[in-house]
């Protein structure tokens, strides 16, 4: 029986490894581990014992982001937040970058909870210096920068002839050029390193347009632009540069769209409700995880089949 107890504590330690360590490597480990034991054990081997390692193989292998670490803007709220919590919890560090330091500080314990090593430091993605410090920190606290997803974006609605100069500029700098800035910052690091991940935020009003938001639509139709050619450009030297397109979902942006569209949005969605979080969160983990090794260029829609 000896040799089975051992196996068992050896087998917790492993669960807790897999959190910071890369996962597949650790799980060979064990299982190698499990087999000379049964081998070992002769006729009182026991196959309970070898199942309860099996099954804890298929755990470990759960931790998507094993040893990854990602840069996350606009991670103070919202899509951004479920985000940097969903990657924690599979085992990456996370930088936490946004303008809202308030609520960030409250964010940041739910991401730490999971991942103590994850921090934020504010940032603005219209400001170049802003941006390459937090990419010179997160390097610096790191290592390394595995995944950038670029989630910060702002509305400001208005039918064309009333919407000002300074709203569509700002939309544009915000949603279009602070997604610029945050790629060619961190594309840096990952062309050194010949890996990365990089996802954007689009919208599917950037494929098919929206009434009153010449802006929104113009930025994010270009982030589906910029996408397709950061992924010839950077496909190469290991980078792979991804977009994904919400529907309309649950949060602080889409509370400022009146009840009234949003009823029709729901009733037009096939899955008949609105996006939560977690349903782009996961999205996001699927295109920054290596298990979308061949996607490279595609704009991802998570719209409960709005528009089909
Ligand atoms: N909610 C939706 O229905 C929906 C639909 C399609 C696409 N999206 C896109 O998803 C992303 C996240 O949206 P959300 O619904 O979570 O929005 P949200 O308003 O809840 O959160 C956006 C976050 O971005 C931050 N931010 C704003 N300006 C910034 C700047 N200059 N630098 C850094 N951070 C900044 C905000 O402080 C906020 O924390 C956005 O790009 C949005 O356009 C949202």
């Amino acid at each position: 029986m000896a040799p089975a107890l051992l196996l068992i504590s050896g087998s917790l330690g492993l669960r807790f490894q897999t959190m910071y360590e890369s996962g597949v490597r650790t799980c060979e480990y064990w299982q190698r581990n499990q087999e000379r034991s049964y081998n070992d054990d002769g006729k009182h081997s026991n196959v309970q014992q070898r199942d309860r390692v099996l099954s804890t193989v298929g755990y470990s292998s759960t931790v998507r982001l094993a040893g990854k670490t990602a840069i996350i803007t606009g991670a103070a709220r919202g899509i951004g937040l479920a985000t940097a919590i969903r990657f924690a919890e599979e085992g990456a560090r996370v930088a936490l970058g946004d303008v809202d330091e308030r609520t960030a500080v409250a964010s940041l314990q739910r991401v730490q909870e999971h991942s103590p090593d994850s921090f934020f430091r504010p940032l603005d993605v219209t400001h170049r210096e802003s941006v390459q410090a937090f990419v010179d920190e997160t390097r610096r606290r790191f290592g390394r920068i595995d995944i950038l997803i670029n989630n910060a974006g702002i509305t400001a609605d208005a039918q064309l002839l009333k919407m000002t100069e300074a709203d569509f500029d700002r939309v544009i700098d915000i949603n279009l050029k602070g997604v610029f800035n945050c790629t060619q910052a961190t594309a840096a690091v990952m062309v050194e390193q010949g890996y990365g991940k990089i996802v954007s935020a689009t919208s599917v009003v950037g494929l098919y347009g929206n009434f009153g938001q010449t802006n929104y639509v113009a930025a994010k139709a270009g982030v589906i632009g910029m996408t397709k050619v950061w992924a010839r450009e950077l496909g190469r030297k290991g980078i792979l540069v991804n977009a994904i397109a919400p529907g309309f979902i649950n949060t602080d942006m889409s509370r400022k769209v009146p009840d009234k569209f949003l009823n029709i949005i729901k009733e037009k969605t096939p899955l008949a409700r609105m996006g939560t979080t977690s349903d782009i969160a996961n999205a996001y983990l699927f295109l920054a995880s290596d298990e979308s090794s061949f996607v490279n260029g595609a704009v991802l829609s998570v719209d409960g089949g709005l528009v089909v």
